[in-house]
């Protein structure tokens, strides 16, 4: 067995990526490429549960796969593939969901929310946990960094490889232990809630500059005067903080505290930051997106290297099951 340990996450293709992305997930899966084999795959399958054009899909998938290479994930060191081009994942859920006790599925917090947001749910927004549970379970995956969000869904998987092994009395699947990543969710929007595309208050740091700056410059303040002191609890000093050392941010605290400090000032601050900070990686966005072969390229490659990893996997578990000859 290789030494090396299994982190695996899987990344909705939503789009270009935005500060919410980068700060809350991001960044460190790419740090984590360095504490073992790093497997992301941009998860399309489940994508399918909340979006219904095809063209967007494959768009969307494209321009995360470029986010990722642009902020320093790693070909040679980490996979990256598209979730869809390992359509083994799906028979493997089948084996799962077949051992998935109904009331596990029912107690989903994700499922619970969206059924109380009054949409109309389908098999597959009630079985995404299990797929969920098989993307991760074909490696045995040993670290999976998610957010506070997806824990329940760790859990759930846990739960499936152990429902698994005790049916066929077998030790397929090994128990993947949750990496909770402690800052996702701590990026506000420019209206102060959660960062979120579902809210419109995103700011994507691959923006041209000029829409960039009209973002930055919508970010809500409240109507305190130039020279009063300001409240550093909002938002626009969050994310002006992502920008900083813990010293510059002292010292520009102190200065809105003392009063003085115009909220333009800051706003200036922050894009001029945000541009330097995302500088070098916007530059590699843009050679790579001249390219689009040579990403298609990492996906395939990486795709290629996931299913040597998956196959002996599969082959254990069907064997298990009674599956084949
Ligand atoms: N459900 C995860 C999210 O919404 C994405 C995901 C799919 C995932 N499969 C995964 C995360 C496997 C970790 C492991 O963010």
């Amino acid at each position: 067995m290789s030494a090396r340990r299994r982190i695996l996450s899987g990344i909705q293709p939503s789009g270009e990526c935005h500060l919410g992305n980068y700060f809350g997930a991001m960044r460190q899966h790419v740090a984590l490429q360095r504490e073992g084999e790093g497997i992301y795959f941009i998860a399309d399958y489940h994508s399918m549960t909340s979006l219904r054009d095809a063209a967007l899909r494959r768009k969307q998938v494209l321009e995360v796969a470029l986010d990722y290479l642009a902020c320093g994930l790693d070909p040679e060191r980490a996979l990256l593939f598209r979730q869809s081009d390992l359509p083994e994942v799906c028979e493997l859920a089948w084996l799962l969901t077949t051992v998935t006790p109904m009331g596990l599925l029912q107690r989903a917090h994700s499922y619970k929310d969206k059924v109380a947001q009054g949409l109309q749910p389908d098999h597959g927004l009630f079985a995404y946990p299990v797929l969920m549970a098989a993307d991760i379970l074909q490696f045995n995956a040993d670290l999976v960094p998610v957010g506070q969000d997806q824990k329940q869904h760790l859990e759930m998987a846990r739960d499936i490889a152990t429902k698994f092994n005790q049916a066929y009395r077998c030790e397929v699947f090994r128990l993947p232990e949750p990496v909770i990543l402690e800052d996702a969710g701590v990026v506000p929007g420019t209206d102060g809630r959660k960062m979120s595309k579902s809210y419109g208050n995103v700011i994507r740091m691959f923006w041209p500059e000029k829409q960039l700056r009209k973002a930055i410059m919508g970010i809500v303040t409240d109507s305190t005067p130039v020279a009063e002191p300001k409240d550093t609890g909002q938002p626009l000093f969050q994310l002006w903080s992502l920008f900083a050392t813990e010293r510059e941010r002292e010292e520009l605290f102190a200065r809105a505290r003392a009063g003085g400090l115009g909220y333009g000032e800051v706003k200036k601050d922050l894009l001029r930051r945000l541009l330097a900070f995302f500088g070098p990686m916007r530059e590699r966005r843009e050679e790579l997106a001249k390219r689009p072969d040579d990403v298609e390229d990492v996906l395939q490659r990486g795709v290629a290297r996931a299913r040597e990893r998956v196959a002996p996997i599969l082959a254990a578990a069907r064997n298990a099951a009674g599956l084949g000859a």
